[in-house]
């Protein structure tokens, strides 16, 4: 029988009553369920809305049932549709009267809001910490290859010499806004919906503030309609996952193309690669395809609750249980493709041989040439127009700019001297871009040391 039922003259039909629940996924929430609960039983004993001997019994019969479930003894069901009809069924059949008395001053609209706010709070550290310890993989990587030069691209054609250590840094830069991302949503979604009711807040001399307090929440929500019907904490949270898998498969991207015949700038461990069915030579970054892959899923998770709140009336819209999967779903992937990631970078081989070998062709080095010339008094517009010549030239003949003779760079111009072969040296050219954030050893370390400042800031 419904909790309902007074108000019904039919049990509600077979097809309503598994179409209606959400039971089967929302049990992810008993722990925050029955956590708000308790900090709700004793604010309303504390204020003298039941009684303390309610809630002595209210508290002990809810700790019962959190034991019984995390040892796997309950089962729920879809009669009681969701966790907190669960719960509250299962409290009631053990301890009668009183478990009646909990849902007093409440509504499953401010406990929902409730149990998956914090759900999404508790969450959000278990992230940071993987992205944490992803920085420190790069860190460690990176200060190994800072001497290490490899094409810098643009539009996927090369550009200019970098170090590998520069480039992995990139990403650090990038896992580092991801974290403070995250670290933000968390901030601003700790306020409390307990208390806002079913919308339109109680008669009951609740106290708000302290359940607040009890939950860790900074404060309670201020409007009892914004308090039930706000998911903007897991739109945002699915957002800061969207731009931290967009980085994750930006990433893939590079690891799939550096682990091709065509690059082979790194090759992934054995163990964190994969083979075929038929050909036999083959060794694939599935890893790398999959983060890129799941990629689309988180994006779907969100556009999804986009989609779901965009056109719901204040306040709570059954609508919104649909807020629960997509989360759901976004946490568990990011969850799962983080630390296989760090695992896989972790454990590559990089080919700094094929990396300078590719540097040393693709005129990577032209700018700087241009840069020579321009030192020795030659406006830059001009030296750039000249560099232009010697690469057109070079082209005809399979030369690098580094190959062509003295004479032969003087018949473009007489400014070039000897010290241009040193000049035009992609060590040189690398280590000498020491401008603030550039490829130079030193700049690369300032860099990683400030990725490993970031991560000791956050790791006790
Ligand atoms: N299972 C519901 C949800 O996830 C709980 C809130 C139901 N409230 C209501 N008025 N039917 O959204």
């Amino acid at each position: 029988m419904k909790l309902w039922s007074g108000r019904f003259g039919k049990e509600t039909d077979a097809l309503v009553n598994d179409f209606n629940a959400s039971i089967q996924f929302d049990q992810r929430l008993y722990k925050e369920d029955i956590t708000g609960s308790l900090a709700h039983a004793k604010m309303l004993a504390e204020c003298g809305v039941i009684s303390r001997e309610d809630a002595a019994s209210i508290t002990q019969g809810l700790a019962d049932i959190l034991a019984d479930i995390e040892a796997g003894k309950i089962e729920f069901t879809a009669d009681n549709e969701d966790i907190h009809m669960n719960v509250e069924a299962l409290l009631t059949s053990r301890i009668g009267d009183a478990g009646k008395r909990l849902h007093t001053a409440r509504s499953r609209n401010d406990q929902v809001a409730l149990d998956f706010r914090m759900y999404v709070r508790e969450q959000i550290p278990v992230i940071i910490g993987q992205l944490l310890e992803l920085e420190t993989v790069l860190c460690r990587q990176a200060r190994k290859y800072q001497e290490t030069v490899m094409p810098g691209y643009t539009h996927l054609q090369r550009a200019q010499p970098i170090s590998f250590a520069q480039h992995l840094m990139a990403y650090g830069a990038m896992l580092a806004r991801d974290v403070t991302r995250l670290e933000d949503c968390k901030k601003r979604l700790n306020e409390c919906p307990l208390g806002s009711g079913a919308l339109a807040g109680t008669t009951y001399p609740i106290d708000r503030w302290q359940t607040a307090k009890l939950l860790g929440f900074d404060a309670p929500t201020s409007n009892s309609l914004d308090g039930v019907s706000d998911r903007d904490y897991a739109l945002e949270l699915m957002g800061a996952l969207s731009i931290l898998m967009m980085h994750l498969s930006r990433f893939s991207e590079e690891v799939i193309l550096w682990c091709s015949w065509e690059f082979k700038f790194i090759e992934l461990d054995d163990a964190y690669a994969t083979g075929s069915s038929i050909m036999p030579q083959k060794k694939n970054p599935d890893v790398a395809e999959l983060v890129r892959g799941k990629t689309g899923r988180v994006y779907g998770d969100l556009m999804s609750l986009l989609t779901t709140m965009k056109g719901l009336p204040l306040a709570y819209n059954k609508d919104m249980q649909e807020d629960k999967e997509p989360v759901f779903d976004a946490i568990d992937t990011v969850e799962m493709c983080v630390p296989v990631f760090a695992a896989m970078l972790d454990t590559m081989r990089v080919r700094q041989d094929n990396m300078r070998k590719a540097a040393g062709h693709g005129f990577i080095n032209a700018t700087d040439c241009a840069d020579y010339l321009t030192k020795k008094g030659m406006p830059f517009r001009d030296a750039y127009t000249a560099v232009g010549h010697l690469v057109a030239a070079c082209t005809k003949t399979g030369k690098t700019l580094e190959e062509l003779t003295l004479q032969e760079l003087q018949e473009i111009s007489p400014l070039f001297g000897e010290d241009v072969y040193e000049a035009l040296s992609l060590e040189t050219c690398m280590g000498q871009r020491k401008s603030y954030g550039g490829p130079a050893v030193s700049e690369t370390t300032r860099q990683i040391q400030e990725i490993e400042g970031f991560v000791k800031a956050r790791t006790k």
